[in-house]
């Protein structure tokens, strides 16, 4: 994948292998991993993780695009943006984002979210981008609001995490709603 920015400063591409540690320095904080059914991470579960994404570059076709989101200013992995289609027949996706907490609250998740959204109906032909969050992770709400989701409804004991059964929120788009919205117009590329 081509480098997409998606401001003056921060650009997306394919992960690399090089990069478990940039991804380490916050896949293994636990703040990170809160409200998530993994991590902290050790080493060794970031090196799988970076693999696994490796190796879904190679599946034909594609069903899981792992984005790194990169600081051009100090050249560094500072979190990801995930898309996983659900089904080619009903042309559906879900999203997934994370960020390193030195750049929490500061826009970045919405540029995210926007971004993977416009790639989810712009590049690949989704009908339908859903998500799903912890009731507990208001700043995760507040993104999928602010990308214009929708709440659809709560979805009962959707994960098992370290501290028990974790409902989950569900959001979801529709391309007509994208397309209303402006989507296609907003990122820059190079
Ligand atoms: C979720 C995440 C990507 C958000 O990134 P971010 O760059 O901080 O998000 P933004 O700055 O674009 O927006 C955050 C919003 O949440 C709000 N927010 C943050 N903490 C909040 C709180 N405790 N209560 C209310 N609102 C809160 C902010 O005010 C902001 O909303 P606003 O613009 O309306 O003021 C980041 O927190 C993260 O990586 N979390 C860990 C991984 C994760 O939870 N991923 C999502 C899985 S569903």
């Amino acid at each position: 994948m081509e480098r997409i920015y998606l401001s003056s400063h921060l650009y997306w591409r394919n992960l690399k292998k090089g990069d478990w540690k940039d991804v380490h320095e916050y896949a293994s904080l636990e703040v990170v991993s809160r409200f998530q059914n993994w991590g902290p991470n050790k080493e060794h579960d970031t090196i799988a993780y970076v693999e696994e994404a490796l190796q879904a570059i190679k599946v034909i076709p594609q069903t899981r695009y792992v984005h790194a989101l990169v600081d051009e200013r100090v050249d560094k992995v500072i979190g990801a943006g995930e898309i996983i289609i659900k089904s080619f027949t009903h042309r559906s996706g879900e999203i997934g984002y994370i960020l390193h907490p030195d750049y929490w609250g500061k826009g970045i998740g919405t540029l995210v979210g926007c971004a993977l959204v416009e790639r989810g109906f712009g590049n690949l032909n989704l009908h339908r981008i859903s998500a799903t969050c912890d009731p507990r992770n208001v700043s995760s709400q507040r993104v999928l609001v602010k990308i214009g989701m929708t709440l659809e409804g709560r979805i009962r004991h959707h994960m098992k995490l370290k501290d028990g059964w974790r409902d989950s929120l569900l959001y979801g788009m529709l391309e007509d709603e994208w397309k209303t919205e402006g989507g296609g117009e907003s990122h820059e590329r190079k």
